[in-house]
């Protein structure tokens, strides 16, 4: 694991941009991202300009996944949400295990109610997610076969989408469909939908959800594609192979999304082949859109200020690299508040401490990761 240095430059940079006044050498633009990728993140940045507003002006959307229950039960939290998002995805309301409580039935109060919220707050609406191997039905594994796996898919794709068709920005109608390690060689998952449908149960999806809303941009949400490792390395090539097919025959794949569920110690996230691979993805003609961007601290120095400030040098490095390109649509966290994250139950400290992967603290104080992400926003280029 090589260990790339990060110079702080960014105290001459922010105090002349600050100053305001002062002519600012004139850099070209891979110098000044080069300068910008290098930078800290200041803590400079007035949170009376929320992150909405900031994506806003570069065209861009920022938001984060919620719940019901948190919305619903802490103002302070909901308060923030709609202060700072223009979009908004259901954290676990639109999966299977919620949506279907048998396989005749489907349960939509939930997702209503997180729709609902989205529209009288003027937010944007993501899906997540129609064909996942996680969070299915306890009927599931018992009830599926080869022969009604595709009807249920399609029935479920036909009712769920269908019933929020033009309310939807984007829905992921593939989640982490891609895994190597199970040493397939076309690099897919082995998972319920594979072995009950097939490899084309990807094809089959995102055809009928384009069926079911022809305006929801249809996205192949996908994880660990940010290192350089093995890892990102072979889920990189696997996907671009499966494009690179899918779209040649017309399938109608329009973004991807990069989870970005980053690990804050390592230092080889968001390298040189993960910055080729979006370029060939933006040449494919697909958007991209960061969806469940969180920093899991698990290995970080126990020291809050240290934590925070790695925490923010990299959120702030990662979101200078990807909105480089203007392809990118949306930023979302994976949650608002460190008090709800998930990665307190799935990545804890071993020290127990309380985990500090989002922009707002337990008590809904922005963090040093908001003014990297507001800073990261405001030096976008525009799209
Ligand atoms: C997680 C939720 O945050 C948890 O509350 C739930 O128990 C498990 O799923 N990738 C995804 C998300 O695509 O749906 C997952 O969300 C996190 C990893």
């Amino acid at each position: 694991m090589t260990t790339r240095g990060v110079t702080r430059r960014g105290f001459i940079w922010s105090a002349a941009a600050a100053a305001g006044s002062c002519a600012l050498p004139v850099l070209d633009s891979s110098t000044s991202l080069r300068l910008r990728q290098n930078e800290a993140p200041q803590n400079s940045r007035s949170t009376n300009v929320p992150l909405k507003d900031r994506a806003a002006r570069r065209g861009l959307l920022c938001g984060s996944a919620v719940t019901q229950t948190h919305l619903s039960h802490d103002s302070a939290f909901q308060a923030a949400v709609a202060a700072q998002c223009n979009i908004m995805v259901p954290e676990v309301e639109l999966k299977w295990e919620r949506l279907r409580p048998t396989p005749d039935t489907y349960n939509f109060s939930s997702a209503d109610w997180l729709s609902n919220y989205a529209q009288h707050h003027h937010m944007k609406f993501r899906g997540h997610a129609l064909v996942w191997h996680e969070e299915l039905p306890s009927w599931f594994a018992s009830y599926v076969n080869p022969q009604n796996a595709k009807p249920l898919l399609l029935d479920h794709i036909a009712t769920v989408v269908g019933r929020y068709a033009g309310k939807i920005h984007s829905w992921d109608v593939v989640n982490e469909v891609i895994w190597p390690p199970d040493k397939r060689s076309d690099g897919l998952r082995d998972s319920p939908w594979l072995r009950n449908i097939g490899a084309d149960h990807i094809e089959i999806a995102f055809r009928a959800a384009a069926k079911a809303d022809p305006l929801a941009l249809l996205t192949w949400n996908e994880n660990w594609l940010e290192e350089e490792s093995s890892l990102g390395d072979a889920k990189r090539t696997f996907l671009l192979q499966h494009l690179k097919e899918l779209l040649s025959r017309g399938v109608p794949i329009q973004a991807i999304g990069l989870e970005s569920h980053l690990i804050g110690d390592h230092k080889n996230i968001a390298g040189p082949h993960f910055k080729e691979f979006l370029s060939q993805i933006s040449d494919m003609g697909l958007k991209i859109l960061v969806t469940e961007m969180d920093i899991r601290d698990f290995n970080l120095p126990n020291d809050i200020a240290t934590r925070d400030q790695a925490i923010a040098d990299l959120y702030y490095r990662y979101l200078t690299t990807v909105l480089e390109h203007k392809t990118v649509v949306a930023v979302l966290t994976w949650g608002m508040s460190n008090k709800y994250s998930w990665t307190a139950t799935f990545n804890p400290r071993a020290d127990h401490a309380p985990v500090r992967p989002l922009p707002y603290d337990a008590d809904m104080n922005p963090s040093p990761a908001w003014n990297a992400i507001a800073q990261a926003l405001d030096n976008a280029p525009p799209r």
